[in-house]
């Protein structure tokens, strides 16, 4: 197993994410752990993180020295590199010419790490890397022992190897899509310098994260808010397989939610996998709520509030629950923190259940929060959730609550509803479904005049929205077939009694976002 010492990089999750790929079991720990625990741990290898502070200055964080007297392979990436460097008698300097974004460096054919790996040989036949930079301060002088393993002009040492005693180090970072070769790399010192085989899988992981959930509640109760999104959905399966009925969940229906999705989560939770689940009907409170809220922040903000409200309320006859579960992934960690792996608490406001660990003075337990959203759907599936329920679309928090235009009504919610359904049906059937990131409709309560038969319509509109995105940030509309848009069309109109148009919204984020509020 592969220990990783954490000196606070943003990138550092994803080194663990790809020695996780690369079926090794890793750790990852801040920096400043104790020798015992290292001693404890007993790796196999050790990966130095980068990080935000300076070598050059004092102060700043160092390996704990134990980590180059274990006589087990080191691998320093940018910080993790100068801080091996300055702890073995090198010497780093803050550099003229910083380097920031894409880098070639060619390689010199030395140590195990990077030999015969390369992205192409240039016209005077050096081996070249194309490299992801991101640094201030270099490596002036190696310290005794290291060989240069690679360079360019702004960084005569971009990598450095001790083959005697198996430590090396990166300037760049190797865990990054952006340094082709970094797979090969990290593969390398894994699979070839700390021999370590490829065995560790998902239901591995499961086994793990069991272990650690039942230490950390140990016979305490556990409370968890269930919508019906993966996220909350695979942290109810895997706290449910850990600790069984000390485990309950919270599944407020707030009258948003898309067709069927309730009776989708109680079967799958409170019949098939017998989780304890609180099903709270309160679809008439949040009506109630939003009559005559036209504004999309103040819609937002009543959901959330009364949302809060209904669960705090359910939560308090817990009377035994002393945790408070959320389904927290890796991305929410950077997002709301910055990615300081070490103070990364501070909750997403859209989760709509911050705030609740303070006033309900629970403790907060997030075992999904070192993961990264295809694992998380690995794992969903590794606990036998259904595959339909781990593929699907996010869907907002305040649900379809922003999905239709100013006023919120029941007989609103009900068309949209309708309309959804048919669109994501279609989208499925057309193998359309997986193409796209997310896909829904839209009720714009404006009325426009059709013909049906031989008499004249009055009513309202359908607009459909289907993306493709990476990562929610940036979008772009689907181009969905004609036909298939045409179909979904004519099954509205003809379906929905009270829909006599559809369109299809051909805005790209940005300058649209993806909901209409
Ligand atoms: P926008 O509309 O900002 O949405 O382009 C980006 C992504 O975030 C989702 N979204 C939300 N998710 N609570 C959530 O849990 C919210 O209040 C919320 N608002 C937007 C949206 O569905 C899309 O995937």
């Amino acid at each position: 197993k592969i220990l990783i010492l954490d000196f606070g990089s943003q990138y550092t999750q994803l080194i663990a994410r790809r020695v996780r790929e690369s079926g090794v079991y890793c750790e990852l720990h801040p920096y400043d752990v104790t020798a015992e625990f290292i001693e404890r741990f007993s790796p196999q290898g050790i990966i130095l993180s980068g990080g935000p502070a300076s070598v050059v200055e004092i102060e700043t964080p160092r390996a704990p020295q134990i980590v180059f007297e274990l006589g087990v392979p080191v691998l320093g990436i940018c910080y993790g590199m100068q801080t091996m460097a300055a702890q073995l008698g090198g010497i780093v300097e803050n550099a003229v010419v910083r380097e920031f974004g894409y880098a070639e460096i060619s390689t010199t054919g030395g140590g195990t790490l990077l030999m015969d790996i390369q992205d192409r040989i240039d016209t005077q036949g050096q081996n070249i890397l194309d490299v992801w930079m991101s640094h201030g301060d270099k490596v002036e002088t190696m310290p005794p022992g290291f060989q240069v393993m690679a360079l360019n002009a702004a960084t005569p040492i971009a990598a450095m190897a001790d083959e005697q005693r198996r430590f090396y180090g990166i300037q760049f970072h190797p865990e990054v899509t952006h340094t082709l070769q970094g797979k090969a790399i990290i593969d390398r010192f894994l699979h070839d310098i700390c021999n370590l085989g490829r065995d560790w899988n998902m239901p591995d992981y499961v086994e793990e994260a069991i272990g650690r959930i039942r230490a950390t509640v140990g016979h305490d109760g556990v409370i968890l808010g269930l919508s019906g999104g993966v996220d909350s959905s695979v942290a109810a399966a895997l706290i449910h397989k850990a600790v069984g009925d000390q485990l309950t969940c919270v599944f407020v229906d707030n009258g948003l939610l898309r067709a069927n999705e309730a009776r989708q989560v109680m079967d799958t939770f409170a019949n098939h996998l017998e989780v304890k689940v609180i099903h709270v009907d309160a679809s008439r409170i949040f009506f109630e709520r939003l009559k005559g809220v036209n504004d999309p922040e103040e819609k937002r903000r009543i959901i959330g509030r009364e949302f809060v409200e209904i669960f705090q309320g359910e939560a308090e006859k817990i009377i035994d629950a002393q945790w408070l579960a959320q389904g927290t992934i890796y991305p929410d960690v950077i997002e709301s923190a910055g990615g300081k792996t070490k103070k990364a608490n501070t909750i997403k406001s859209h989760h709509n259940v911050g705030g609740l660990p303070e006033t309900l003075h629970l403790k907060l337990l997030e075992p999904l929060r070192e993961l990264f959203k295809d694992e998380v759907r690995e794992l969903g599936l590794a606990l036998g959730l259904p595959r339909d329920m781990i593929n699907r679309h996010p869907f907002p928090g305040p649900g379809l609550g922003v999905r239709i235009l100013g006023e919120v009504k029941y007989e609103y919610a009900e068309l949209l509803r309708h309309a959804d359904q048919i669109f994501i049906e279609e989208l499925h059937r057309a193998g359309w479904y997986q193409k796209t990131s997310q896909a829904f409709a839209v009720f714009v309560p404006v009325k426009s005049v059709g013909v049906m038969g031989d008499g004249r319509t009055y009513e309202y509109v359908i607009a459909l929205r289907a993306v493709q995105t990476q990562d929610f940030m940036t979008a772009n509309w689907a181009e969905l077939p004609y036909s298939l848009l045409g179909k979904v069309s004519n099954r509205i109109i003809n379906e929905i009694r009270g829909i006599n148009r559809v369109v299809y919204d051909i805005s790209g984020k940005p300058p649209a976002t993806i909901e209409w509020e």
